[in-house]
């Protein structure tokens, strides 16, 4: 049942009426063969993109780096030419776990800066792209002020109304702005609904502290680098007022996730206390029956 709601919730606009559809014949056909032009189209709008160095860093590497805002995820690339030569950043940016499995002391050390992180293989990816991103980033290396180097994101503290209205934008009570599906189709978070949620993605509830706080984290959700969710929001982003507060009921759910954490291995436990001690009894009454048998037979005293 569950492969089945999800099944429909990967399809966006599944559940609207062919009138409204922009491509209706696409929604006629099997589910299986809609996803498999998805996924195609995809991984060819991945190298279409090509043709714009700065949209595809907009979509693809602006979510874990600025140019001259700071470090996010990843390192700041202002002037990343100064810090390494042009071959070892194509060689990177082509296949960065490559570079980093290769044991280059440089790649670990960023590694170690960037807690553990590291960086996905861009998707569609070419030796061309590679060098044309460079080139990008030298250029707006120069600038005064780079078209990356923003925080798209307030520094407002996070309020107890953020919060709520990020828990009912991750529930799907208040409706993305975008018409983006809502996250409690794929995602779970401890302590919320009866069924806790989709289980396609990641559960969410420490999501705060894995993608390492507010600025990461907001940055990631506004240009989502990852596969599915680059495929559910690319088309549709959540806009920056969504990010705040989900990021706020983000941060909320990893606050107080360590008491609900316990209950779950706690009562896990304590069944496997319980039941240990269950098991023992029984053990106890088969073991004393058969022990009397035993003595019975060795002393004789067999009454029948
Ligand atoms: C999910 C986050 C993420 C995305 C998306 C990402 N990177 Fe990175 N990038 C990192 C991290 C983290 C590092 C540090 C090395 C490591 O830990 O893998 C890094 C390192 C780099 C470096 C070396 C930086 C230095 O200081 O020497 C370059 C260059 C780079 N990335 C370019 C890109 C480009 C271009 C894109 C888009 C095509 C991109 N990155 C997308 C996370 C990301
Ligand atoms: C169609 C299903 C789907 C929907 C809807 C969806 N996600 Fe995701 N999400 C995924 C999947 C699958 C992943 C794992 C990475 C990937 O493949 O994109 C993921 C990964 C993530 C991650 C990274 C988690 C990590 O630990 O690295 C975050 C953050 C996230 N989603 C947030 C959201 C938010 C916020 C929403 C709602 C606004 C949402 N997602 C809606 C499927 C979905």
């Amino acid at each position: 049942m569950r492969s089945q709601r999800n099944r429909r919730i990967a399809i966006p606009n599944a559940a609207r009426t062919d009138r409204e559809r922009p491509f209706p014949w696409f929604h006629r056909l099997r589910p299986s063969l809609r996803l498999l032009l998805l996924v195609g189209s995809l991984s060819y709008s991945g190298a279409a993109s090509a043709q714009d160095a700065a949209q595809y860093f907009r979509q693809n590497c602006a979510s874990c780096h600025t140019i001259g805002g700071g470090r996010l995820t990843g390192p700041d690339l202002k002037n990343v030419a100064d810090r390494r030569d042009r071959q070892w950043l194509t060689r990177f940016i082509l296949d960065p776990s490559a570079v980093l499995q290769s044991g280059d002391p440089y790649a670990a050390k960023l590694q170690e800066e960037a807690r553990g992180v590291v960086m996905p293989k861009p998707p569609g990816i070419t030796r061309e792209l590679a060098e044309r991103l460079l080139d990008l980033i030298a250029a707006e290396s120069k600038l005064e002020r780079s078209q990356f180097a923003g925080s798209l994101f307030s520094d407002k503290p996070f309020t107890a109304a953020d919060v709520a209205e990020g828990k009912r934008l991750f529930l799907g009570t208040s409706r993305l702005a975008s018409g983006g599906t809502s996250c409690i189709s794929c995602h779970a978070v401890r302590g919320i609904g009866a069924l806790g949620g989709g289980r396609l993605g990641p559960d969410l509830t420490r999501v705060y502290e894995r993608l390492q706080g507010k600025k990461n984290l907001s940055a990631w959700l506004s240009a989502p680098a990852t596969a599915t969710m680059q495929a559910t929001f690319q088309s549709r982003p959540l806009g920056p007022e969504e990010i705040h507060a989900l990021v706020a009921f983000f941060e909320d759910s990893a606050k107080h996730s360590g008491e609900e954490d316990m209950s779950g291995p706690l009562a896990f436990l304590l069944l496997g206390i319980g039941g240990a001690a269950l098991g023992l009894v029984g053990m106890d009454a088969i073991w004393r029956s058969r022990f009397h048998g035993v003595r019975r037979f060795l002393t004789g005293h067999e009454t029948r």
